[in-house]
């Protein structure tokens, strides 16, 4: 059996492609390693979402050249969003590299790989067909509680700065009957969590005419006879509705947590972001979805440093990180993207210009994350069993409702799938620490 090594990159999307991989590959006869000096294959599935996910994906390949000269028959294959975005062009700039794939046609990978086996040469091939890209039969999946599951792909929004709608193409939906199997597969298996997942699920549904929209497909997952807990990312604030709130407020299984990316505190960048909305309308949702679920977690994606972002508009990011106290959230320092429309906006500065406002957001969002963590000192929490922690190896780890990983010890050890009331010691900057009784 031939080994094949595959290295993955960037965000959650891609890693679930890279489990649509491993169940392709292992379809066809391949066995996945983690082990690449003994690897047949090696395949990167790679982000371009900053400069720097893109520069690593070059020096991992640099790195493979040891490798390369010991077995000349070794194929290395880029996949992912960079592969997608410069399909050709990497054959030329890095003659290691045997393979380009894309992002959406990765069922043909066992095919490319004969070819060029059979004649020797190397294969840029990026074209797009989503549909037969994710057939859900192919999956190979990491946890064995939590799956995620992709509901669309894509992006239509054209944020100023995001190179996505480019690398993975307009949205577009999977249709609602293709989900529910493939979520009821999962249930057989064992499964009792899902994760589903877009680049934006609130417009779940716009290109399947009028037949669902994400409340309504919220609905049937909801209705799934064995799933526990439903969770989704991303939503877009734009189009967050009242619709949806109601869904999440009345539908038992969907988790009190929020995935909702502001990006930027001032309405002057956020309409230079194209993101369609303005601060009090995001202000506004937010305080009706607070309104309705109560202990509700909300996270949030913020760019620091956008071309033209002043030291007052800074500071209104930084307000609004003081007054909203998100759970948690993921920073970014801008970063230029070729043949995005920001890349050509004026005032772009250094990447250690941009230093300073992002450690400023990170302490401070520390200091929040800390102290919600430690409100839940001396509470219990319903926590879904994941298994073993990563970092003690005595110890069980899951997450509440609310997303927090908890790691804990016991006295009796709970079943791995299993929702347990865990009764928290102590709360911290990423998480929470517990024990359970049994
Ligand atoms: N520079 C910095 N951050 C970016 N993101 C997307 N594109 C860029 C970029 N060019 C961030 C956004 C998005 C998250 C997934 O990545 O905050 O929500
Ligand atoms: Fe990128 Fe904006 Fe689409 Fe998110 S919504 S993937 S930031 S273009």
């Amino acid at each position: 059996m031939k080994q094949a090594a595959l290295l993955t990159y960037g965000c959650q999307m891609n890693k679930y492609d890279s489990e649509v991989i491993s169940g392709i590959l292992t379809e066809n006869s391949f066995a996945m390693t983690d082990d690449i000096s003994h690897a047949d294959v090696i395949l990167l599935n790679t982000c371009s979402i900053r400069e720097k996910a893109e520069q690593k994906v070059f020096s991992q390949i640099g790195r493979l050249r040891p490798l390369k000269e010991k077995n000349p028959g070794l194929i290395i294959g880029v996949g992912g969003c960079v592969g997608q975005l410069q399909g050709e062009q990497i054959l030329k700039k890095a003659p290691l590299v045997d393979l380009v794939f894309g992002t959406s046609n990765a069922y043909r990978l066992p095919e490319l790989i004969e070819q060029i086996e059979e004649s020797g040469v190397r294969i840029a091939d990026v074209e797009e067909e989503v549909a037969r890209s994710e057939f859900s039969a192919h999956i190979k999946r990491e946890g064995t509680v939590h799956a995620w599951v992709s509901i669309l792909r894509g992006c239509s929004n054209y944020c100023t700065y995001c190179v996505v709608p480019y690398a993975r193409g307009e949205e577009k939906s999977r249709n609602p009957g293709d989900i529910l199997s493939e979520i009821c597969h999962l249930i057989e298996k064992g499964y009792k969590e899902v994760t589903l997942l877009g680049q934006n699920v609130n417009s779940y549904g716009n290109d399947l005419g009028k037949e669902t929209d994400f409340p309504a497909l919220l609905e049937q997952v909801n209705s799934v006879k064995g799933l526990e807990r439903i969770r989704f990312v991303t939503s877009h604030p734009r189009d967050f509705t009242d619709r949806l709130i109601d869904a999440m407020a009345s539908l038992e299984k969907v988790c009190e947590s929020l995935h909702l990316p502001v990006q930027a505190g001032s309405d002057r960048v956020l309409e230079k972001m194209n993101r369609g909305y303005g601060i009090s309308g995001y202000m506004d949702k937010l305080e009706r979805v607070r309104g309705r679920i109560k202990n509700l977690s909300v996270t949030t994606d913020i760019i620091v440093r956008f071309p033209g972002e002043s030291e007052a508009d800074f500071f209104k990011t930084r307000d609004l990180v003081k007054s909203t106290r998100f759970d948690s959230l993921f920073l970014f320092k801008y970063s230029k993207r070729p043949e995005t429309p920001a890349a050509s906006y004026e005032d772009q500065v250094m990447d250690r210009e941009k230093q300073k406002r992002f450690e400023e957001i990170l302490e401070l969002q520390k200091g929040i994350s800390t102290e919600i963590n430690r409100s839940y000192e001396g509470k219990k929490m319903e926590v879904l069993v994941e298994g073993k922690s990563r970092t003690d190896s005595g110890k069980m780890t899951g997450r509440t409702r609310m997303n927090k990983i908890v790691n804990f010890s016991f006295s009796v050890q709970p079943q791995v799938g299993s929702l347990v009331q865990v009764n928290i010691l102590r709360g911290k900057v990423y998480g929470l620490e517990g024990t359970y009784y049994g």
